[in-house]
């Protein structure tokens, strides 16, 4: 981050859907700069609640437990104060932000494509819902900034190697939708209210603690249990993939820089790498690892670069995690874990994200 950038201490932030893999990573930086953070978050979707009740693809329960577990650790001795809340709830978030906040982060959301196409209500509900709560309750408060996280899915099936925000979208899928129509509706509402917000769309994030089984962690998870990796895709495909570190300092810039103010940025690493070279890097650790490609089953568009200069410029923003480097942190963490609390993956089902 540009040096000359720095949060003045005592700024309260909200984060709703804050207790996900972008949330608690975001408000463990945030602390540790001094900002008041507030986590509203209902642990129903892709959660502690849902994990619990649900029947799902994956068989590794328990550990994506102790991931969700170990985040809430790390927030509690943060000093992040956790309000549980349903953000579908109109007045619950009315009450919620009847407090100051300097910046509310809606990360709330379905926030799987595959999951979205496949129950479309409730991505609407878990998606739409909070954000008409939220635009309602923020176009009467310009002194609070809203970030919008939307996604690299809205561009749809590239034509081109990179894109940057001025290109046409072409949403691709559910998922798409619902965030390309959020980032509409915040451009049209901000023609006649006071709404004060930032859009970013990120790409293909990995780091420690996600459970949200993206090609980055069910290829690790399998070279780790000395499994056979399966590419469902195209074996030319790219990804502009981005360590989870480089996406919370371009949310915490879009949140608090002046210039952030009812702008749209793509927050990547901006330069997509072949989705093989993840295999690459993982023979350093695991060097029998074997591999097949087989016919593309994805629920997501062919990407590229989405290329980060306006946020560069505009924000200061400045990514530092190359792939060999954030990967290459992502493994680390798995083997330290492994030999300080023990995995064993049992899933043996493979990614179409
Ligand atoms: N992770 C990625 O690669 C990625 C990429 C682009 C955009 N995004 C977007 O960023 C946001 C956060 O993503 P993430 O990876 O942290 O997801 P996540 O699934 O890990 O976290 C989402 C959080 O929102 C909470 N939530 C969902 N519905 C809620 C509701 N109705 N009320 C209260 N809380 C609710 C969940 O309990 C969960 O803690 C999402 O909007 C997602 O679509 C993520």
């Amino acid at each position: 981050m540009n040096s000359s950038f720095a949060l003045k201490p005592g700024q309260k932030v909200l984060l709703i859907g804050g207790a996900g893999f972008i949330g608690h990573n975001l408000a463990l930086e945030l602390r540790r700069q001094g900002v008041d953070v507030d986590i509203a978050d209902g642990f129903r979707v892709n959660s502690l609640l849902n994990l619990s009740i649900q029947d799902d693809e994956t068989q590794d329960i328990d550990i994506y437990k102790g991931f969700l577990d170990e985040r809430l650790e790390l927030l509690r001795a943060s000093s992040t104060e956790f309000i549980i809340s349903n953000a579908t709830d109109r007045y619950e978030v009315s009450k919620i932000l009847e407090k100051h906040y300097d910046v509310v982060y809606l990360l709330a959301a379905v926030s799987h494509a595959s999951r979205s196409n496949s129950d479309p209500v409730g991505a609407l509900q878990n998606g739409l819902l909070p954000f008409v709560n939220v635009v309602s309750e923020l176009s009467k408060k310009p002194n609070t900034r809203l970030v919008y996280l939307s996604s690299s899915t809205v561009y749809g099936h590239f034509t081109k190697d990179s894109v940057d925000e001025s290109d046409t979208c072409n949403p691709y899928g559910m998922y798409a939708v619902l965030k390309h129509v959020g980032e509409k509706i915040l451009f049209e509402t901000g023609q006649n209210s006071e709404l004060n917000y930032s859009v970013v769309r990120p790409s293909a994030l990995y780091g420690e603690r996600c459970i949200s089984r993206r090609v980055s962690q069910i290829f690790l998870e399998n070279a780790f249990s000395g499994r056979k990796l399966v590419f469902k895709g195209d074996k030319e495909e790219k990804l502009d993939f981005t360590y989870i570190q480089d996406l919370v300092q371009g949310l915490i810039l879009a949140g608090f820089h002046e210039n952030g103010y009812r702008e749209l940025f793509n927050i990547t690493f901006g330069n997509a790498r072949s989705v093989l070279s993840l295999v690459d890097i993982l023979r350093e650790y695991f060097p029998k690892l074997e591999l097949e490609v087989t016919e593309r089953d994805q629920a997501t568009p062919l990407r590229g670069t989405l290329l980060n200069t306006k946020a560069k410029k505009l924000l200061g923003f400045e990514p530092q995690w190359c792939l060999e480097d954030g990967y290459a942190s992502y493994i680390r963490w798995y083997l330290q874990r492994s030999k300080e609390r023990g995995m064993v993956f049992n899933t043996i089902s493979q990614t179409n994200e």
